[in-house]
């Protein structure tokens, strides 16, 4: 059997990761490598932070910070994360290791030496001002589509569209604020023209075992015909050139390499570091390739980096498969880092401590595996409530719990005479559904994979439901033990099934079956499906306890409520209204517990280091307010100061930025993200209730 190197994509370290990240990439990835690594086959984990790229410089200067420290920052606040949340990495690298630098220089200068890039000097964007090129991100200008005058030169965050810095009326340059000149600049192309009728073509077609949403990608890359690329860029974060035969070192003085070039290459790196003596078997031969990620990295991983995979030769081998997902939704809205919609993995270890598997759970039941799917905490609670309190967390209670009571948490003696039929039926049902399990995990289908373990569950509830050992215990002691035997089987069997999907899950149970599975006995159930049989008569349990608990609604709450609040001082509003889903119906005593007032704009200031901050100060008829509004990529203090406005008064005060913010000023914002004041339609009292 072939080794097998599994990867997941490995995250920007500009901020935390999120449950987008976990749904779509991390846990998937782990679910697959721990069931391989149960089957006992030859898997390493790979992962890391990737370092290099614009978005972390721009993060930086944001906070007055070298980017460094920013990647300091989030590498560790990431690496904790995973861990915590049981992600089983073999390693969590990071680029700006030097084994990486070292790795990617090389891995580029081979490539260079076989002539297999192009050399070309194009026009780009640069500030004379700060004496250096400009990337995309750092040039703005006022955007051509909703005149947003802070749109970035690749993308206008107030309306969304994709644009390109030409596209830009009045560019300027981020660093300065000059605008920016056209300057001619050297940098080395990769050829995908070429490579797509050389190798390209005939890789992605020989790849028809892809998942249907990967393949489809890929092919209209294809059909809309590659275009050369370049895998040097002009910027001083990042990976610097290695010498270039033909060059002096003034040609590549503030040059670095593409960060979508080196990136990939973290993989390479990390498993050098992990293994500094046989790093090549995985990267050679007879090996797998296998590279979780999310929708958007699919060309890179199918397309760029089997490419120079494929250019650099020598035994590599290319990606065998790679099982991108789609991208998962939150409240109706797309997760957005940068308006602070988003459910963050380290708050949310923090905010609900021992949850993990309830979040393995739920994210695995709605991974978005050929489409786009939703998180909402409502769906959340449902599920863990109905679904791993009711059914898995049920029977393992009700066994451990009676198995306490009857036998003083003893294993009964299990004998053959007692519900034969019943046990012979649902001892199939299990090894059915145990080889879908296999199945399902080994084909990416973690959904469905999930959906037989319960399935296991359930079945050891049905046989609970209808021999009820509770009421036979007094009349026929013998048959009550057997099917209470036959119940911790069943116990048994989920303990090491669910171990790829809820590892902490699997500890608790193995701890309170006192189950030690011996390795072989694993590798027996995972390969061959041989079911456990029953616990020798007198195997003491360890203490039984409740697995799971059920969410309340004010822990919801506190959840929402800090969705809305975050949203709201990174950004504007709550959704936009053709994204908000209806609101469910409230009475009049819901209505009016509203203090709503209008109140007038006495001063508005920006708020330091928050670009999106105003500090308004209102009057609210005889009393004044402070109040944090997210609303300054929109309007100018000086432009509002003056403005009666829509206030609500009795919303809880919260602190934004170190401010207290009293109350909360009400705007309309249309589907394209426009936002306007809601005012009186003349000039009344500041103060007036408005009901
Ligand atoms: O999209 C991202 O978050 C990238 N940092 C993924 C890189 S994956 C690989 F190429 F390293
Ligand atoms: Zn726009």
């Amino acid at each position: 059997m072939k080794r097998t190197t599994v990867t997941a994509a490995l995250p920007y370290a500009n901020g935390p990761v999120h449950i987008g990240h976990v749904a779509g990439v991390y846990l998937p990835a782990d679910i697959y490598v721990r069931y391989l690594r149960n089957c006992g086959r030859e898997v390493i984990f790979i992962c890391g932070s990737d370092e290099h790229g614009v978005p972390i410089t721009l993060r930086a200067r944001k906070e007055g910070i070298t980017p460094q420290e920013v990647v300091d920052r989030y590498h560790n606040i990431i690496g904790r994360s995973f861990k915590d949340f049981g992600i089983s990495f073999d390693i969590y690298s990071r680029t700006s290791n030097d084994i990486h630098k070292q790795t990617a220089r090389e891995f580029f200068g081979d490539l260079y030496s076989k002539g297999a890039f192009t050399e070309e000097v194009t026009e780009q964007y640069y500030d004379s001002e700060a004496g250096q090129f400009l990337a995309d991100r750092y040039i703005v200008g006022t955007c051509p589509v909703c005149a947003n005058e802070n749109a970035y030169g690749d993308q206008c965050e107030q309306c969304g569209s994709t644009l390109s810095p030409a596209e830009l009326k009045n560019p300027r340059s981020a660093l300065s604020g000059v605008p920016p000149v056209m300057r001619p600049t050297r940098n080395w192309f990769l050829p995908l023209d070429e490579l797509q009728k050389s190798f390209l073509n005939d890789y992605i077609g020989g790849n028809t075992h892809w998942k249907s949403n990967v393949l489809g990608q890929c092919k209209s890359w294809l059909n809309e015909g590659l275009k050369p690329r370049a895998m040097t860029r002009d910027l001083d974060w990042g990976v610097a050139l290695p010498d270039l035969p033909g060059h002096d070192a003034a040609d590549l003085a503030g040059k670095v390499l593409y960060v979508w070039f080196e990136a990939p290459i973290g993989y390479i790196s990390a498993t050098r570091e992990l293994r500094p003596n046989d790093w090549q078997e995985w990267w050679k031969g007879d090996t797998r390739l296998v590279h979780f990620i999310g929708k958007d990295n699919i060309v890179f991983h199918c397309i760029i980096f089997p490419a120079m995979l494929h250019l650099r030769g020598d035994g590599f081998v290319v990606p065998q498969d790679v099982p991108a997902n789609e991208f998962l939704n939150l409240e109706g809205k797309k997760i957005s880092t940068s308006r602070n919609w988003a459910v963050w993995l380290d708050e949310y270890l923090q905010e609900l401590p021992g949850k993990q598997d309830e979040l393995r759970y739920v994210l695995c039941s709605i991974a978005p595996e050929t489409k786009d799917s939703e998180f909402t905490w409502k769906d959340y609670q449902a599920r863990v409530n109905n679904e791993l309190v009711a059914i898995l967390g049920n029977f393992a209670n009700r066994v451990t719990v009676l198995t306490q009571k009857f036998y003083d948490g003893k294993a009964p003696a299990f004998s053959d005479a007692h519900f034969s039929a019943q046990i012979g039926q649902v001892r199939s049902e299990i090894a059915d559904l145990h080889k879908e399990l296999c199945a399902d995990t080994e084909e990416y289908r973690f959904r469905d994979g999930l959906t037989a373990l319960m399935n296991m569950a359930r079945a050891g509830n049905k046989f609970l439901a209808e021999t009820e050992p509770w009421k036979l215990q007094k009349t026929d002691p013998e048959a009550t033990a057997t099917a209470m035997a036959f119940a911790l089987e069943i116990l048994a069997n989920i303990a090491i099934a669910c171990e790829p999907y809820l590892p902490h899950t699997h500890e608790k149970l193995c701890a309170q079956l006192n189950l030690l599975p011996l390795e072989f006995v694993v590798r027996a159930f995972w390969n061959n499906g041989t079911l456990l049989k029953p616990f020798a008569e007198g195997h003491p349990l360890g203490e039984p306890g409740l697995i799971f608990t059920k969410i309340e609604d004010e822990q919801i709450a506190v959840q929402l409520q800090k969705l809305q609040y975050k949203s709201m001082e990174n950004n504007t509003t709550v959704p936009a209204p053709e994204e908000t889903a209806a609101k469910p119906e409230i009475t009049y005593d819901d209505f009016a517990k509203l203090d709503l007032r209008i109140a007038e704009i006495k001063a508005a200031e920006k708020v330091e280091k928050a670009d999106k901050l105003l500090k308004l100060t209102l009057n609210v008829g005889g009393e004044e307010r402070t109040v944090v509004s997210g609303i300054a990529l929109h309007f100018q203090p000086e432009n509002i100061v003056g403005k009666q406005v829509l206030f609500l008064a009795n919303l809880a005060p919260r602190k934004m930025r170190g401010i207290d913010s009293q109350g909360m000023i009400l705007m309309a914002e249309d589907a394209d993200g426009k936002l306007v004041f809601v005012a009186p339609s003349e000039a009344v009292k500041p103060g007036s209730s408005v009901s």
